[in-house]
């Protein structure tokens, strides 16, 4: 079933779940979103009750919607090791990515005066701030980027990655670092492989780097899919910025930036302007009930982490069992890759042969909800995961890909249910 007695859900979470899920499908597609866990949902029920008032005011709504978003802003900054003053809220990830990059330009035209493009472009435009980012991102940090370059407004480099290891490497960064380079953005991890980029030697390396030139290379990582899943720490990461994504962690869809220092260490501009709130970075009345959500969520990573990582782990580990026991060589794990560390909840599988492209097998499926990738790519229909193709996957085993990624509820009996699903959806001719 979506979800069965374990990890601290009670009798009132599984009765939310099932209103919310119709009977009999069970839900491996965490990477695109998660429910709401309980509690998470008891505490924005509580704030839209309690905290109603504008949090500016001085009377009893507002103060209580000014200590919440406080607790909360304290919450998601002990889940990332950070200050209170480094946590921004946002409306989701998508936000917080375009406010690094955009941010990054900025600061890098501020600090250069807007130097003309002089006509030696062998090393890209010198009066360009240049972006390092890879060819995995997310389409809220791909996007931008090529969005910026087509403007001319900033030049982009995307590293590919290693099709051995799924990963960034290091040393492929270092190698497309410029004169100019002002940002280099990479994901913690992938969410269509679940492949963990090593974000603290690629940051280590920037670092020292950054030390001989005269302008610093600001760092970020966008952390949506290893919030919840892997222990993340932006000061040991060693991180200017890092994104943080509500919905992932069975928080409402709300985000957060973690900046170390906003302001005074690290340079942050603002996309909005308006009211003066989140210190100006972010102006707009506060969203009480949903950052109350997002503390909530944070502060249940922050007590259960190693708890919810070792089930997870344990019941994908299950799951790939499963697969390789009923299809044996008929099978390619995509999220496999050589000396890689993947996320503990997801497993990308092309299962082999004719007929069984992703959509084909999931729409045949009678439980498993699950996906082909991103959810950003779902109306791409039968073509294949451009991040797959990129991670070096072959087009026809690309095109059988599923995605599927498991939760803090997910049972080895749903995967037991899920792998019949699937042994049924292979035999039907
Ligand atoms: C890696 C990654 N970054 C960013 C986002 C975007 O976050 P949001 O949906 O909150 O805009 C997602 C969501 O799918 C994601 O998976």
């Amino acid at each position: 079933m979506y979800r069965q007695g374990c990890l601290g859900f009670t009798s009132q979470a599984k009765d939310i779940i099932q209103e919310n899920m119709s009977q009999n499908r069970i839900y491996m597609d965490y990477n695109a979103t998660t429910p709401l866990d309980p509690e998470v949902i008891k505490s924005i029920s509580e704030a839209l009750h309690e905290a109603w008032g504008n949090p500016s005011s001085t009377y009893t709504a507002g103060v209580k919607a000014k200590k919440i978003i406080n607790e909360s802003r304290e919450n998601v900054a002990r889940m990332v090791g950070g200050k209170a003053e480094d946590i921004i809220f946002t409306s989701g990830g998508t936000e917080a990515n375009n406010m690094v990059i955009q941010s990054a330009v900025e600061h890098f035209k501020r600090s250069r005066d807007g130097t003309e493009c002089n006509t030696d472009h062998s090393n890209g435009c010198p009066g360009l701030p240049h972006i390092i980012s890879s060819n995995v991102e997310h389409d809220s940090v791909k996007l931008v980027l090529e969005h910026l370059q087509k403007e001319g407004k900033a030049d982009a480099t995307f590293v590919p990655v290693s099709t051995v290891t799924g990963r960034v490497e290091v040393q492929d960064v270092m190698a497309a670092v410029r004169p100019n380079t002002c940002l280099v953005s990479i994901m913690l991890a992938n969410n269509e492989t679940g492949v963990i980029m090593p974000i603290k030697d690629l940051c280590w390396k920037i670092r020292s780097l950054s030390k001989r030139r005269s302008q610093r290379i600001l760092l970020h990582t966008d952390a949506a899919q290893a919030l919840g899943k892997i222990q993340v720490n932006a000061p040991e990461l060693g991180v200017d910025y890092l994104t943080v994504v509500g919905h992932k962690f069975y928080a409402p869809r709300i985000g957060a930036l973690y900046v170390n220092s906003p302001g005074t260490k690290t340079p942050l501009h603002p996309l909005l302007f308006g009211g003066g709130q989140e210190r100006n970075f972010r102006p707009g009345t506060e969203n009480t009930p949903m950052i109350a959500g997002l503390g909530k969520a944070a502060d249940l990573v922050t007590s259960n982490l190693s708890e919810y990582e070792s089930h997870m782990r344990r019941v994908k580990i299950y799951l790939e069992g499963r697969l390789k026991l009923v299809f044996k060589d008929k099978l390619h794990f995509n999220s496999h890759f050589q000396d890689s560390e993947i996320l503990p909840n997801t497993c990308n599988v092309s299962i082999l042969g004719p007929n069984l492209q992703g959509w084909r097998v999931l729409s045949g499926c009678e439980r498993l909800l699950a996906s082909v990738g991103a959810a950003c790519h779902s109306d791409m229909g039968d073509r294949p995961s451009h991040i797959l193709l990129n991670c070096g996957v072959s087009e026809s085993v690309a095109a059988n890909a599923l995605r599927l990624s498991v939760g803090r509820g997910t049972t080895e009996e749903d995967v037991d249910a899920v792998v019949e699903d699937l042994e049924r959806v292979r035999s039907v001719p």
